[in-house]
């Protein structure tokens, strides 16, 4: 998988690359990613990627010809599965999104800033837009970048015991269940007797009870399709 990031703050995006698993995976060579300054695409002295807004009103956007231009030679070089753009307003990421976007080859990510991105470039480039959740960020770095951990953790040869990412919480609509580890017993706070015992079928039995019971406290919206 190949994913180029546009941003106007790449310094601000570098660092979660750059440790554990995301690092890792890159090291593998199991994803490239690329960040790309948008304005190394700006042609005027000023280096202006933003502008007042036609028909007044407060705030600034982003304008739609460094983003073009950008976009124009990345799908020079390639062709790209999807081009998303990171906005409070697009689809709320949840696992299942990941999960396809996992199966992708080639994807461009767009981090919105200020009051956000002419609407052509919305219309024109755009073929999926994704928010990490109802709160507004100050730019879609830190979105872009809880994309990627989602995203990258899930393509084969990421995470070391290829079956964890199968009993993530949400895999399968339900949280997973409470883990427990040395030592059993803990200033009396005792590991449940069940998960030492050595029966397995019980104790598998018993996490999904576990994890059914935790779902439906903290997230019924879950079991209900
Ligand atoms: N940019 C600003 N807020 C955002 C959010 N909640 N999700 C994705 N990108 C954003």
């Amino acid at each position: 998988m190949r994913i180029d990031i546009i941003t106007v703050l790449p310094e601000l995006l570098k660092s979660p690359f750059e440790a554990s698993i995301l690092k890792r995976a890159i090291e593998k060579e199991l994803v490239e990613v690329h960040f790309h300054n948008l304005r190394d695409y700006v042609t005027d002295n000023y280096k202006q990627i933003d502008d007042y807004q036609f028909g007044g009103g407060a705030g600034m956007v982003m304008m739609i010809e460094p983003i073009d231009k950008c976009i124009a030679q990345l799908k020079s070089e390639r062709t790209y599965d999807e081009v998303i753009y990171m906005t409070p307003d697009g689809e709320t990421l949840d696992q299942g999104i990941a999960n396809t976007m996992s199966l992708k080859e080639n994807i461009i990510i767009l981090c919105g800033h200020y009051k956000g991105v002419d609407q052509r470039v919305r219309d024109q480039f755009i073929t999926k837009e994704i928010s990490i959740g109802d709160y507004v960020l100050s730019g879609g770095e830190l979105g872009a970048a809880v994309f990627c951990d989602a995203v990258i953790r899930l393509l084969p040869g990421v995470l070391n015991d290829e079956t964890s990412a199968l009993t993530d919480s949400f895999q399968d609509n339900l949280l997973a269940p409470p883990v427990y580890t040395r030592p059993s017993e803990y200033k009396g706070w005792k590991v449940p007797e069940i998960l030492l015992s050595g029966n397995f079928p019980k104790i598998e039995e018993w996490r999904e009870q576990q994890a059914y019971e935790r779902t439906k406290t903290r997230r019924p919206d879950l079991l209900e399709d």
